[in-house]
């Protein structure tokens, strides 16, 4: 595809996404312009100049179509349409325009996995027979034992509880059971149904004809279950890998899902070389994660083992090196992710002790995370990412350094992880507080109503963006400035060389011209004679790079 020299940045190449920095707006907490307290599009279109400013490449969205919010919106009722609490169909065309005028990418969610229990197929489903047309778009099965009254199977769904829910029939007798591997509102589609197929190719021309330039795929591992649907008695949660037996679990990153995707990546196709998809799949090693993204599958996939490890310098280099070899084989870029809306958030995760990882959420009694510390370590991290061949995911707030709200009170969590759980989970509400944007006004400028759906902290008013813009140390201008520099270095279309000379508690690669030293743990690491520093994470004492530090240096 030609190179159009026109369009500013990301839009002027087709292969912008091989080494983009992807800006994850979680819309419900984003920015607030009706005062209904949940964040909207047209809050969304207003804060569009402050993503231009701090120098990304392309918005990835969250769910803002019509839904019960059972699950934040990742359970949709309709997939071609805007829910009203976001806006319109008219204001989200205006997005996806006012975006590509600032040079911004946008990816919107796609969530085909499972739908809304107030989705028409669903309603449908349950208003018909056993065995017609229109329960053969999910996953109905008979009940075991006396009565049909035990579940088809052992499954437990990712949020507690069993991943079947028995339907009541209309004379009130009740009936046969469906697949929901997250919660009752989200039952799984059955994606061996051509119809299935016919759906959601639909959906993304609706999406592509209106000028998306490509889809994050959740739960990818999981369109399509073993036949049969066998038991299975591990934990559907985590990462996925096979168990001591060699066996994948029947539910998750089954060999199958290639064949969708192959089909999605064809259709894309059609629209150019530019429009993407990545793939949410919580899967491990890295080789079974590249096979997301071979040549005629998607363009990308998250990279949670990254986000999953340790704060251990060992660990960080083994899965920087394997991640980037894995998918260098099948020629995709690696990614590097550090937060999102389903985890905590990386300033406050690192803040833990060792051995707490946070998982599950933090609340009031838990084990709280050292501020100071995660911070620092927080945007350590983010200079080592931000520095590596790849594209890299930023989620809302963390360019402020946004901590994760680990004092929600229980009665206000609204995450089903928590009731689902039975409170053993405090779940992801947390890391979905609304984002703080003038430190004076209510909601520090998150609503134009004073209102927030999750409650703030009152101590939110230095990371908000008013706050830090323009201050020489601050989180936010770290991150910009380490956008510049990533792009005028060429950094995420580099190659790196892993550097001997430093004791083992420490990172170090050189990509291009530029140097990248991340002391991990207690030791300081000595600058080398003559080294020109470009960027830092924390202050330097000298020479010295202090503990939990990253430096980016010409030598
Ligand atoms: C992954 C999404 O990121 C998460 O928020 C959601 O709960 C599950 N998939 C189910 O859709
Ligand atoms: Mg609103």
């Amino acid at each position: 595809m030609p190179v159009i020299d026109s369009k500013p940045g990301a839009l002027a190449r087709s292969d912008w996404w091989r080494d983009a920095v992807i800006y994850q707006i979680y819309p419900r907490s984003f920015a607030d312009s009706d005062g209904d307290g949940v964040g909207d599009l047209p809050g969304a279109i207003a804060r569009l100049d402050h993503l231009r400013d701090l120098g990304v490449d392309a918005v990835w969205l969250s769910p803002f179509y019509p839904s019960p919010q059972y699950d934040a919106g990742y359970d949709v009722a309709d997939y071609c349409a805007v829910d009203p609490l976001f806006g319109t169909l008219a204001d989200a065309d205006r997005l996806i325009n006012e975006a590509h005028a600032r040079g911004l990418r946008i990816l919107v969610d796609l969530v085909p996995n499972h739908t809304s229990d107030e989705h028409v197929w669903f309603r449908a489903a349950i208003a018909a027979a056993e065995g017609t047309p229109e329960r053969a778009r999910y996953l109905f099965r008979e009940g075991r034992g006396p009565g049909g009254d035990a579940p088809p199977n052992n499954w437990l769904s990712v949020f507690g509880g069993p991943a079947w829910t028995r339907i009541t029939r209309p004379d009130g007798t009740p009936g046969q059971w469906y697949l929901h591997l997250f919660d009752p509102h989200q039952p799984d589609l059955d994606w061996t149904n051509p119809e299935v197929h016919e759906e959601f190719r639909r959906v993304l021309r609706f999406w592509l004809d209106r000028g998306v330039d490509g889809f994050r795929v959740d739960v990818s591992h999981g369109m399509r279950k073993a036949p049969g649907l066998p038991d299975w008695d591990a934990s559907p949660n985590g990462l996925v890998q096979e168990n001591a037996a060699g066996q994948r679990p029947p539910m998750w990153d089954q060999d199958e899902v290639h064949e969708i995707i192959r089909e999605w990546h064809e259709l894309l196709a059609t629209y150019g070389e530019d429009r993407i998809l990545c793939a949410e799949a919580w899967v491990a090693p890295p080789e079974r994660l590249a096979l997301y993204v071979r040549p005629d599958e998607m363009q990308q996939a998250f990279n949670f083992e990254y986000l999953k490890a340790p704060w251990n310098a060992a660990h960080l280099r083994s899965i920087i090196t394997e991640s980037s070899s894995a998918m260098a084989a099948v020629g995709a870029p690696p990614t590097w992710v550090l937060s999102n809306h389903d985890v905590v958030r990386h300033v406050s995760r690192l803040g833990l002790p060792d051995g707490v990882s946070g998982d599950g959420g933090i609340g009031v009694g838990d084990v709280q995370p050292d501020r100071e510390l995660g911070l620092r370590r927080g945007r350590a991290a983010t200079l080592q990412v931000l520095a590596l061949p790849g594209v890299a995911y930023v989620y809302q707030g963390e360019e402020f350094g946004l901590p994760e709200h680990t004092e929600l009170p229980d009665d206000v969590r609204q995450d089903p992880t928590y009731a689902r759980s039975g409170g053993v989970e405090r779940g992801r509400d947390g890391c979905r507080v609304p984002i703080a944007w003038e430190a004076h006004l209510p909601t520090y400028g998150f609503s134009s109503g004073g209102r927030s759906w999750l409650p703030q902290p009152t101590d939110w008013a230095p990371y908000a963006a008013d706050a830090q813009r323009g201050v020489p140390d601050s989180t936010y201008e770290m991150y910009r400035s380490a956008l510049a520099l990533r792009r005028e270095h060429a950094l995420g279309g580099g190659t790196i060389e892993h550097l001997d000379g430093y004791t083992d508690d420490v990172v170090a690669f050189r990509n291009g011209a530029v140097t990248v030293v991340t002391t991990v743990g207690d030791t300081a690491a000595a600058l080398p004679a003559g080294a020109r520093v470009l960027l830092a994470s924390g202050p330097l004492d000298g020479d010295k790079v202090p503990a939990d530090t990253t430096v980016w240096f010409i030598s």
